[in-house]
């Protein structure tokens, strides 16, 4: 049997469809290599001494576990020498990283998700890292780097992918020509392509929404889960059923795998907060994955790639998956 590698995928991609540059391929593959560090540390679990929490908070007010910082400092480390990158930026991060001085620069900017699912850590269920690949500005060349130039939409990522930690370690990506995956080969140590052309079925009769958060939501998602709910003899006139991980990879993974809408939606707590998943490093590169697998993602009203970005850890309602019922949710906003 030939197996094709992550390595192998890309050189095709770059050679015969065009559609990664070689400092793409490059970020992918040092990305990759990050991720399996990552893979490694989390299964270690308490042998490594990495479960637990620290004492510091990030940006986004979390209190940090020693695996977020961790594989944050492995993302930063692993692509700062290579010269494929002008900076990063993550949800551990209050702002920006910029390549130090003593490294060659590149035209790409990369935005990640360390450890996705942090709560599931402790308790050994999958998590994952997100990560989302952008070009510098052109006006930026010569000059270092800026917050501003991190704030564009969605829809100009020219690489998006996630890694899941999970019974198998698998990398799911996209550079814009479909969405494969790749199962990591533990002896081998290599990422082997096991999932060609991954598509999201249109329909679907499972959902994905944290249910405790009900009281806040806005009437279209109120009445979208109420029809769900109804089953068979309600609007919608079949039974749905329910799944909720918790960590948005597993969600995302499951849904790229058997379909389903996943939702973080907007909604009107007291605090104000609008969202809770993060545009810059979870919602864009999941969305870029899911419409290239053939699903769609909006914020209720606008396609998430749309966006335009206000603020780097900005947050945002999160509605996505397969494409019939992520359009009903869609229109159920539009009603209202
Ligand atoms: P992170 O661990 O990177 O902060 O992200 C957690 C996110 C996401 O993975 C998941 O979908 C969601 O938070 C779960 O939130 P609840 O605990 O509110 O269900
Ligand atoms: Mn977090
Ligand atoms: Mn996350
Ligand atoms: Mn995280």
């Amino acid at each position: 049997m030939t197996r094709k590698t992550l390595t192998q995928y890309l050189v095709e991609q770059q050679r015969r469809k065009q559609a990664v540059s070689a400092e793409v391929r490059l970020l992918i593959e040092i990305v990759a290599r990050a991720c399996k560090a990552i893979g490694h540390a989390v299964s270690k679990g308490a042998l490594g001494g990495v479960l637990g929490s620290l004492e510091s908070e990030n940006v986004q007010g979390e209190v940090q576990k020693k695996l977020d910082v961790l594989s944050n400092e492995i993302l930063l480390e692993a692509n700062e020498w290579g010269g494929h990158l002008a900076g990063m930026a993550s949800e551990e991060m209050e702002t920006i990283h910029r390549i130090p001085n003593r490294y060659p620069k590149g035209e790409h900017l990369l935005l990640f998700d360390p450890l996705d699912g942090s709560s599931n850590i402790d308790v050994n269920v999958s998590i994952g890292t997100i990560f989302s690949v952008l070009r510098a500005p052109h006006h930026a060349s010569g000059r270092d780097i800026e917050e501003a130039d991190f704030l564009q939409p969605g829809s100009r990522q020219v690489a998006a992918g996630y890694a899941v930690y999970g019974p198998q370690t698998m990398l799911v990506l996209t550079v814009g020509n479909g969405v494969v995956g790749f199962t990591l080969d533990r002896e081998m140590g290599s990422w082997v392509l096991t999932h060609k052309d991954i598509r999201i079925p249109e329909q679907t009769s499972e959902f994905a929404i944290n249910m405790s958060n009900m009281r806040h939501w806005e009437t279209p998602v109120k009445r979208y889960i109420g029809d769900c709910l109804a089953g068979k003899t309600g609007p919608l006139g079949k039974d749905y059923n329910m799944r909720w991980i918790a960590s948005m990879v597993a969600d995302v993974h499951r849904i790229l795998t058997r379909g389903g809408i996943f939702m973080y939606p907007r909604d009107e707590r007291p605090s104000g907060r609008k969202g809770k998943l993060r545009l810059m490093y979870e919602a864009n590169p999941m969305s870029f994955i899911v419409e290239q697998a053939g699903g769609a993602a909006t914020d209720g009203s606008e396609r998430i790639l749309d966006i335009f970005p206000e603020a780097l850890h900005q947050r945002v309602g999160v509605v996505l998956g397969s494409k019939e019922e992520v359009e009903r949710v869609r229109n159920y906003h539009l009603e209202l």
